[in-house]
C-alpha cells in the first residue's frame, strides 16, 4: 500500500529503517517478552540510537529532525512487530513533542536532550486519574505553592511507562490551599516530577490484558515537593498543552493500529492458504475471501485517513484536532474489526497462544481506549464540524 504513495527520500529512509530494525531486532522475541510480561529496556535504548523516541522533534532539540508521516511510518513498523514496543515509543515522542514545544531551552538541555539520546530511559505522560479518564479536566492532583517549589498531592492511573519513567510530564492543579478548587481547565498545569522525588510511589502495575510486554502503572504522590524550574509551559496553560499533545499523539495511536491490521492480515491471509477445510484451502473459499477484502479495504482506508492527519501536521496545521481524531477513531475500530475477523479464519487455533493472531487481537483492543476512547473522538469531530 505504502509504495502507491509518493514518499520523500527521507521518508522512504525513516520508514525502509524502521522497517528493518522492527523485523530483525523488535519482532524475533515480541512473543516471548508478551508472555513474559517483560518490559523490553534494551529496545528503548536502541529506539534511542535510531533517533525514535523525538522522531519529529527538530534536531536542536535532539531529536531526529523528521516530519509526521515519517513517525506515522516508523510507529506503524514497529507496532507490525510488537505493539507493546510501539506504544512505549508512542508516548515517549508525545513527551519529546511536548518538551519541544513547550520546554525551555534550559529545560530542553536538562531532561529532552539526554532523554533522546537514550541517557535517561523512558518517559511518562501522566494525565489521567483514577475519577478522570475522558473527563481529563476534572483531575484532582492539587499543586500548591511553597517558597521555591509547588508541594503535590493525588494519584494517576493508567500511566504508560509509570513504573521505569526516570521522569514523568504530570498535570495538576495549582490551587492556593485545602480548597474549594477552581474546576475545568483552569489552573492545570503541566510539570516533570523525577523518578526518585521524595513521596512520589510508582510501583503499583497492571496486569492487562494486551500490551503485556508494556508497562502501565498508578503513581501516587505525597506531599511531592517539585522545585518551580520544573513547571513546563505556563502555569495555568497546562490543559492545552496535554491536548496539543495529543492532536499529534492520537496520530501515532492511529499509526499503532495501522501496524496491528497489517500484522493481523499477513497472518490471516497466511493461515488461510495453509489450511484446507472441504477439500480446499480456505483461501479458496468465498467467506475467507470476503473477510480478506474487507480487511484490506478497511486497512487502506485507516492508512489514507491517517497519512492525511500527518500532511496536515506537516503542512504546518498547528492544530489538527479533528483530522487527528477522525484518523484514531477509524484506525482503531477498523482495527478491532480485522483481528476479530482474522482470529476467525484462524478458528480455534486463533484463541490460543500458539499463533501471533491471539496478540495481535488483544493487544488491539486498547487502541479504542487510550489516548482518547472512541468516544471522545466522536465528541472532539463533532464539535468541530458543528462549529467549524
Ligand atoms: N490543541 C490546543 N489547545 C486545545 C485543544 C487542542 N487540540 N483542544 C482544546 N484546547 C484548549 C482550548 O482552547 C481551551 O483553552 P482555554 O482553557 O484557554 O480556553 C482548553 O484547551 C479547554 O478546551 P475544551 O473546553 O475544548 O476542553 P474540554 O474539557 O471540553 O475537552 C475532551 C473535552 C475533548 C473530552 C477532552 O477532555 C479530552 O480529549 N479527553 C480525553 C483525554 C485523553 O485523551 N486522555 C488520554 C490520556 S493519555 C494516554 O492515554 C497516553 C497513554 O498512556 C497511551
Amino acid at each position: 500500500m505504502l509504495s502507491d504513495f509518493a514518499l520523500s527520500d527521507e521518508q522512504r529512509f525513516v520508514w525502509e529503517t524502521t522497517a528493518r530494525f522492527a523485523q530483525e531486532r523488535v519482532a524475533p522475541d515480541a512473543a516471548r517478552r508478551d508472555h513474559e510480561h517483560r518490559f523490553p529496556f534494551d529496545l528503548v535504548s536502541e529506539l534511542a540510537q535510531l533517533g525514535l523516541l523525538g522522531v519529529k522533534v527538530p534536531v536542536d532539540d535532539g531529536g531526529s529532525g523528521a516530519d509526521m508521516t515519517s513517525y506515522v511510518l516508523s510507529i506503524s513498523e514497529v507496532a507490525r512487530a510488537c505493539a507493546s514496543t510501539a506504544v512505549t515509543m508512542a508516548v515517549s515522542n508525545l513527551v519529546a513533542d511536548i518538551l519541544s514545544r513547550f520546554a525551555s531551552p534550559a529545560q530542553k538541555q536538562r531532561w529532552l536532550v539526554p532523554f533522546l539520546a537514550g541517557k535517561m530511559g523512558p518517559a511518562s505522560f501522566a494525565l489521567s486519574e483514577p475519577s478522570s479518564g475522558s473527563d481529563a479536566a476534572a483531575l484532582r492532583m492539587s499543586a500548591v505553592k511553597d517558597g521555591d517549589a509547588y508541594v503535590l498531592n493525588g494519584s494517576k492511573q493508567w500511566i504508560t511507562n509509570g513504573t521505569h519513567a526516570s521522569f514523568h510530564l504530570l498535570f495538576a492543579r495549582v490551587v492556593d490551599g485545602p480548597g474549594p478548587h477552581p474546576t475545568g481547565s483552569k489552573g492545570i498545569t503541566c510539570f516533570i516530577v523525577e523518578r526518585g522525588a521524595k513521596g512520589l510511589d510508582a510501583g503499583t502495575e497492571e496486569k492487562k490484558m494486551g500490551l503485556r510486554s508494556s508497562n502501565t502503572a498508578q503513581l501516587h504522590l505525597t506531599d511531592v515537593r517539585v522545585p518551580l524550574a520544573n513547571v513546563i509551559g505556563e502555569v495555568g496553560k497546562g490543559y492545552a498543552i496535554a491536548l496539543s499533545g495529543l492532536d499529534t499523539g492520537r496520530i501515532g495511536i492511529a499509526a499503532q493500529a495501522l501496524g496491528i491490521m497489517e500484522a493481523a492480515l499477513a497472518e490471516g491471509v497466511r493461515y488461510a492458504k495453509e489450511r484446507k477445510a472441504f477439500g480446499k484451502a480456505l483461501s479458496e473459499q468465498q467467506a475467507t475471501q470476503f473477510a480478506i477484502a474487507d480487511s484490506r479495504c478497511e486497512l487502506e482506508q485507516a492508512w489514507l485517513l491517517t497519512l492525511r492527519a500527518a500532511a496536515d501536521r506537516d503542512r504546518g496545521a498547528e492544530r489538527t484536532a479533528k483530522a487527528s481524531s477522525m484518523a484514531k477513531l477509524f484506525a482503531t475500530e477498523a482495527c478491532g474489526r480485522v483481528v476479530d475477523r482474522m482470529l476467525q479464519i484462524h478458528g480455534g487455533y486463533g484463541y490460543v497462544e500458539d499463533y501471533p493472531i491471539e496478540r495481535l487481537y488483544r493487544d488491539a483492543r486498547v487502541t479504542r481506549i487510550y489516548e482518547g476512547t472512541s468516544e471522545v473522538q466522536r465528541l472532539v469531530i463533532a464539535r468541530e464540524v458543528l462549529t467549524g
